[in-house]
């Protein structure tokens, strides 16, 4: 509901008509390539969001809550670090994890307003209601936007940490990710901060359980961009007639999401006045994950003009937040 309040605002940086002109053209582009691919952004419509919460819990899924427990052990030390006023947090959804960033940095004292960034306004609305009840004296601005476009409209002023967590940076392409990180590191002043959370390389069984969970949750996330497709192009896709594939890519060192057509099919899709064939046991790629190693994370921060404070691991060496200031 985002009961406007004196603390809390919400700027929606990516009107209806923008984000329908970005899916028509995205859509376009994805379906008419060879291979066919569909950008991972647009799994969270609602509902889309809510699936990405299930397989957060799920038992397969350890990313979420081994990031959860890294942050448990960390934010204390974060916020000594960092001393930040503004927490900016680009992908946020329900800003589950957040709370101990917020919590953390409000005991150090000097916490003053929490900026969550997310393309999905359902998400955002979802956690600015809850944080408002939550936080009743922190400065809420919410920004519905693109982080791969623009993270101009994020509010100046102060100090600020800018969070990108649960490993979301691994769901850009190569290229996107060296410019998403220029990017961040253009919009924040020498001495900021940036709180990245990646996935690391772990062996492929572990890999692909969590993406390929029994109870098919993961499986309808998946197809559910079909399912936006369908609603929002006017499309007629039978999610049903495409399978959930996850596999792992040695050489790039990324699982990818793919959905594969189950029969000889011809979808139509109104908006695009398109019509788009797939041949039984065709596969169209829906999303990268890459895993990053240590010497990675170092390397493509120290690119971007980033230097690498601290680094946290679990013990398994599955995932790592690492705390990076800009130079
Ligand atoms: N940070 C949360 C949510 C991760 S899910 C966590 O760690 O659990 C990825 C989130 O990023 C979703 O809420 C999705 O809506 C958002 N997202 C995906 N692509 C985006 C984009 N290009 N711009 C802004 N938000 C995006
Ligand atoms: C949001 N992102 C980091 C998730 C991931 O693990 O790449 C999205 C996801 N895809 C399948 N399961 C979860």
């Amino acid at each position: 509901m985002t009961r406007p309040n004196r603390l809390t605002e919400l700027d929606v940086h990516l009107t209806a008509a923008d984000a329908e002109a970005a899916l028509r053209a995205d859509a376009r582009a994805g379906l008419t390539a060879d291979p066919k691919e569909l950008p991972p952004k647009y799994f969270y419509d609602a509902r889309g969001s809510e699936l990405f919460e299930e397989i957060t819990e799920l038992p397969e899924y350890y990313p979420t809550r081994t990031e959860r427990a890294l942050l448990e052990e960390s934010v204390a030390a974060i916020a000594e670090a960092s001393g930040a006023d503004t927490v900016v947090e680009l992908g946020s959804g329900s800003s589950a994890k957040t709370r101990l960033l917020l919590d953390a940095f409000r005991a150090a004292g000097t916490l003053r307003r929490y900026v969550p960034q997310d393309v999905s306004e359902a998400a955002l609305r979802g956690a600015l209601d809850a944080l408002a009840v939550e936080y009743p004296d922190l400065a809420l601005h919410g920004v519905v936007g693109d982080f791969t476009k623009d993270l101009t409209a994020l509010p100046t002023g102060g100090r600020r940490m800018i969070a990108f967590l649960g490993g979301t940076i691994g769901n850009l392409r190569p290229a996107e990710r060296t410019a998403f990180l220029a990017h961040v590191r253009s919009v924040l002043e020498p001495g900021e901060q940036l709180l990245l959370g990646t996935g690391l390389v772990i062996d492929e069984p572990t890999l692909l359980a969590a993406y390929d969970d029994t109870a098919g949750v993961t499986a309808e996330f998946n197809r559910n961009v079909l399912h936006v497709l369908n609603r929002e192009l006017r499309a007629d896709f039978l999610p049903e007639a495409f399978s959930h594939v996850a596999a792992w890519d040695a050489e790039h060192e990324w699982i990818e999401m793919r959905l594969r057509a189950e029969k000889d099919m011809r979808v139509w899709v109104e908006e695009l006045d398109l019509a788009v064939d797939f041949a039984e046991g065709e596969e169209m790629r829906t999303e990268i994950s890459a895993k990053f190693r240590p010497a990675g994370v170092r390397e493509m921060l120290a690119e971007a003009g980033f230097d690498l404070g601290r680094w946290w691991a679990d013990e398994d060496r599955r995932f790592a937040l690492s705390l990076a200031t800009a130079v």
